[in-house]
């Protein structure tokens, strides 16, 4: 598939998508969706591939849903359309996908990092959620995704006065998992994203399905599932690999990676 909003590329077993519409900073709108999720969903799909790096341009991961397309709909417009909704087939990917994010991540941009598993921040980053400052509030997942990565007052802040957050904050309150430095964004989010794909592909999967349970549940319906889970693996191939490896000092040769 041709696409004209992101570019596609592959590294090994990591599969890389860049957001691309540079003249927008990367705003987010429905030719960016349709094909992100195309693209994300095929690499799902394909067996060559075990992680998914996302990220934008220097100057911007991406500044928000794009407004010059939302600024004339009305409300049965918004509604009829369940305008956003489609995002959340992007969090349906059950490969790992690594937030790469330099420069802006502002509204939907920084709503979008937080789909991703985690974010890898360069020391460039800024994040917020400016659509106070708009008459509006975030609209994909920003008031409720934001308040449980880094707690009420913060999320509060942020959504209330619309300001940005940079790297370092951004790492104190938990949204990122590590500030880079620019220059080696790409590269540190690659080799993350390469270190997991040389893992095994079932145990990875889940494993990402159980930490994405902890925001669903309680603790005891959680903790239950991740026994049942973590019992599970016991028929998988790979533990009984990955555990032969260990005691025999070997690295271990995983066969669904
Ligand atoms: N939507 C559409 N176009 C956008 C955009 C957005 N979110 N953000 C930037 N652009 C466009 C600008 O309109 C401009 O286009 P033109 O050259 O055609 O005028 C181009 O990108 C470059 O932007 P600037 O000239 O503004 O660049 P700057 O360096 O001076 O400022 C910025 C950068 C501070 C990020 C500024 O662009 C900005 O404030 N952008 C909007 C941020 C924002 O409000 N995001 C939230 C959007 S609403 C939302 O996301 C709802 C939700 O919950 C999902």
């Amino acid at each position: 598939m041709a696409y004209e909003t992101i570019i596609v590329e592959t590294h090994g077993k990591v599969g890389i998508i860049t957001l691309n519409r540079p003249k927008a900073l990367n705003a987010l709108n429905s030719e960016v969706l349709k094909e992100l999720l195309a693209a994300s969903q095929a690499f799902d799909a394909d067996p060559e591939i075990g992680a998914i790096v996302l990220t934008g341009s220097e100057k911007a991961f991406a500044a928000g849903a794009d407004i010059k397309e939302m600024q004339s709909k009305t409300y049965v417009d918004m509604y009829l359309e369940d305008f956003f909704s489609g995002w959340e087939a992007f969090t349906r990917v059950r490969k790992p996908v690594i937030g790469a994010v330099a420069g802006y991540a502002l509204g939907g941009g920084c709503e979008l990092a937080m789909m991703c598993d985690f974010i890898i921040a360069a020391d460039t980053a800024k994040f917020g959620q400016p659509e106070i400052t708009l008459g509006v509030m975030p609209g994909m997942g920003g008031s409720q995704r934001l308040t449980r990565f880094v707690g009420k007052s913060k999320a509060m802040d942020m959504c209330l006065t619309g300001r940005m957050m940079d790297a370092a904050e951004a790492e104190r309150s938990g949204l990122v998992s590590r500030v880079v430095p620019a220059g080696e964004l790409l590269d540190e989010a690659l080799k993350a994203a390469a270190k997991i794909a040389s893992l095994s592909l079932p145990a990875v999967i889940m494993t990402k399905e159980a930490v994405n349970r902890s925001y669903e549940t309680t603790l005891s319906e959680g903790l239950r599932f991740e026994r049942r889970v973590f019992h599970s693996m016991f028929a998988l191939e790979d533990q009984k690999e990955g555990m032969a490896a260990f005691s025999e000092k070997r690295a271990p040769n995983f066969k669904n990676r």
